[in-house]
């Protein structure tokens, strides 16, 4: 069964594996470790102590928070996890102005249906830095 947490304390103890499919270079399980804890805001999907999906936001704590990742394990993705963990951090940054998310046109009828409304944005990527560039 899919639990779900916001507790950095049970990070440590997960099995993060599986994430970042098609990143030809991407973060280590212990990188998304430190990513979770880093972020002021996340929400977790977990089975026994399979990390089986996560969405992060990062903020200036008064205007604005940005969600710059969220993923599903592809084998468990069409179950409502992803949708799940969106509207959860919703209600975590309701009181926040700007809640921002960049993502790929594959992707936009899935935050449409969240209430998500689309705009353009910018983006910069040091893809050398893809994996973290804290060891
Ligand atoms: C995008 C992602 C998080 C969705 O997670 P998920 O658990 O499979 O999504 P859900 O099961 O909650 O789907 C909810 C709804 O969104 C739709 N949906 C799911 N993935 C979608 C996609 N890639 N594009 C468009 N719609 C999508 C589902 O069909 C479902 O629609 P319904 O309510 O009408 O049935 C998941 O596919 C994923 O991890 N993809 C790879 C990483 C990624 O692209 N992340 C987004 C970064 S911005």
């Amino acid at each position: 069964m899919v639990r779900y947490s916001n507790k950095k304390e049970v990070i440590h103890d997960l099995d993060v594996s599986g994430f970042f499919e098609g990143w030809p270079n991407h973060p280590d399980d212990e990188t998304l470790k430190k990513i979770l804890c880093n972020s002021q805001f996340i929400q977790m999907a977990i089975v026994d102590v399979k990390l089986v999906g996560f969405i992060n936001a990062i903020s200036d704590l008064i205007l604005t928070a940005y969600i710059p990742l969220l993923e599903v394990l592809p084998e468990y993705q069409g179950q409502g996890i992803g949708q799940k963990l969106v509207t959860k951090m919703k209600e975590q940054l309701q009181n926040f102005y700007m809640i921002d998310i960049c993502c790929d046109q594959d992707i936009i009828s899935f935050y449409e249906k969240l209430s998500f409304n689309q705009g353009y944005s910018m983006s910069l990527r040091n893809y050398q830095n893809q994996a973290g560039f804290i060891k």
